[in-house]
C-alpha cells in the first residue's frame, strides 16, 4: 500500500504554527519523498498552485509548485535559495492558508533559484511571471511570513477578523 498518498490539513491564518520557521532538510530520503507526494496531492485537492510544508504543519523547507493549466507539471523545491532578482512586478496574490482573499503584492519580477528536488540533486532555475511569484510566496512561508504581512496593518486586521468568522461558522 505504499503508493497510497495523504491529503493533509492546511493550517489556515491566523494559525500561530503558520508563523514557525522551516529547517533545512538533512537527507532527502524516503519520508522526505513521500511528505512531498502528499503535498502534492493536498495541493491538487485544494485547486492551488503551489503549497509550503509549513502550511501543513512541517517545519521543514518543502515546497511544492504546479502553475501549468493541465496540472501535470510538479516542481518541487528542497532547501530552495533565491541566488538573484530582478525587477519588480504587482499582481494579484491568494493562498490556501488565507482562502477566498486576493491582493495585489509586489515581487521581483524575475529570479533565479538555487534547490534540491525530490531526488535530492541540486538544480538551478530562472523564472518569471506566475512561477516567479509562487516561488517567492512559498519561500516566504518557509521564513513564517505570509502574503498578508505585505498589507497594511488595517486590511491585514480586516481579513483576519474575517478568517476568525469564518472558522467559528466551521467549527
Ligand atoms: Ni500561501
Amino acid at each position: 500500500m505504499g503508493c497510497l498518498v495523504s491529503i493533509l490539513p492546511v493550517l489556515e491564518f491566523p494559525d500561530p504554527q503558520l508563523r514557525k520557521v522551516a529547517k533545512k532538510v538533512v537527507h532527502v530520503d524516503n519520508k522526505i519523498k513521500t511528505t512531498v507526494d502528499d503535498m502534492f496531492e493536498t495541493m491538487y485537492e485544494a485547486h492551488g498552485v503551489g503549497l509550503a510544508a509549513i502550511q501543513v504543519n512541517i517545519q521543514l523547507q518543502i515546497i511544492v509548485i504546479d502553475v501549468s493549466e493541465e496540472k501535470n507539471e510538479r516542481l518541487c523545491f528542497i532547501n530552495p535559495e533565491i541566488i538573484s532578482e530582478f525587477g519588480q512586478e504587482e499582481s494579484d496574490e491568494g493562498c490556501l492558508s488565507v482562502p477566498g482573499i486576493f491582493e495585489p503584492i509586489e515581487r521581483a519580477e524575475k529570479i533565479t533559484v538555487k534547490s534540491l528536488n525530490r531526488d535530492g540533486d541540486e538544480f538551478v532555475i530562472e523564472a518569471d511571471g506566475l512561477l516567479a511569484v509562487c516561488i517567492q510566496h512559498e519561500i516566504d512561508h518557509l521564513k513564517g511570513k505570509l502574503f498578508v504581512d505585505y498589507l497594511s496593518p488595517l486590511k491585514r486586521q480586516r481579513i483576519k477578523k474575517k478568517m476568525l468568522k469564518l472558522h467559528k461558522r466551521d467549527q
